[in-house]
């Protein structure tokens, strides 16, 4: 329930710290740069804790009454770190800023960005194994399917789009082929394309050379 997304977590994360710690915040070009990575990232961190509040854990809460509590306040907490995150960062866009000023505000963003990238590495590992183990004790794998279901339907393609810029190149060989044969399988030709389309783009030559090969095999041209 957990793996996918979570990779492309650990995909973003780095390179937003990577960025912040090598953006040159005196420049108002290079900080525009950051703040529309910085919006993609947590448009993403948010929407994913919001689907998995609404769909996972208060699945499981039916279930099992208390057992989302403690993801639901790891979540919250993670929501004020990216609160924080975007209130620095604004401030550092804001126009007539101080270059020194720009500097100090530019180290805190980059120790920020450390905090919420630790605080996001421990919460997700707790929900591949606590969380994990918890909905394989109370739903099928049919439930669970569905549920997952209800997550990718939660989203417009667009938002998808950005996901698998993400969630591919983080993925091995065969998690991916998995993952495309699925998407072909169920959604529309046009939309495939998009999808086949963000794959060459950020995957290396050699790793769209093997899913292009494995979808062939599989019956996709
Ligand atoms: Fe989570």
């Amino acid at each position: 329930m957990f793996s996918t997304p979570h990779k492309g977590i650990r995909n973003f994360l780095p390179q937003l710290s990577m960025l912040a710690g090598s953006c040159d915040y005196t420049d108002p070009e290079e900080v525009k740069m950051l703040k529309v990575r910085l919006e993609e990232t947590l448009e993403l961190l948010e929407e994913h804790a919001q689907a998995e509040n609404e769909i996972i854990l208060s699945a499981l809460e039916e279930k099992a009454p208390g057992s989302g509590t403690h993801d639901q306040e790891d979540h919250h907490k993670l929501h004020q770190m990216q609160d924080k995150l975007r209130a620095g960062l604004n401030h550092l866009a804001s126009p007539g800023i101080r270059p020194e000023e720009a500097m100090r505000l530019g180290n805190e963003l980059y120790q920020d960005i450390s905090l919420l990238h630790a605080a996001h590495l421990e919460h997700m590992v707790e929900e591949e194994t606590v969380t994990q183990s918890l909905l394989w004790q109370y739903f099928t794998d049919g439930e669970l399917l569905q549920l997952q279901g209800r997550i990718i339907g939660s989203m417009n393609p667009e938002l998808l789009l950005k996901w698998w810029k993400y969630i591919l190149p983080a993925q091995n060989p065969t998690e991916r082929l998995k993952l495309l044969t699925n998407i072909q399988a169920s959604t529309p030709a046009d939309f495939f394309e998009q999808v086949l389309a963000v794959a060459k783009k950020n995957l290396s030559a050699s790793a769209f050379e093997k899913l292009a090969a494995g979808l062939a095999l599989v019956g996709v041209d």
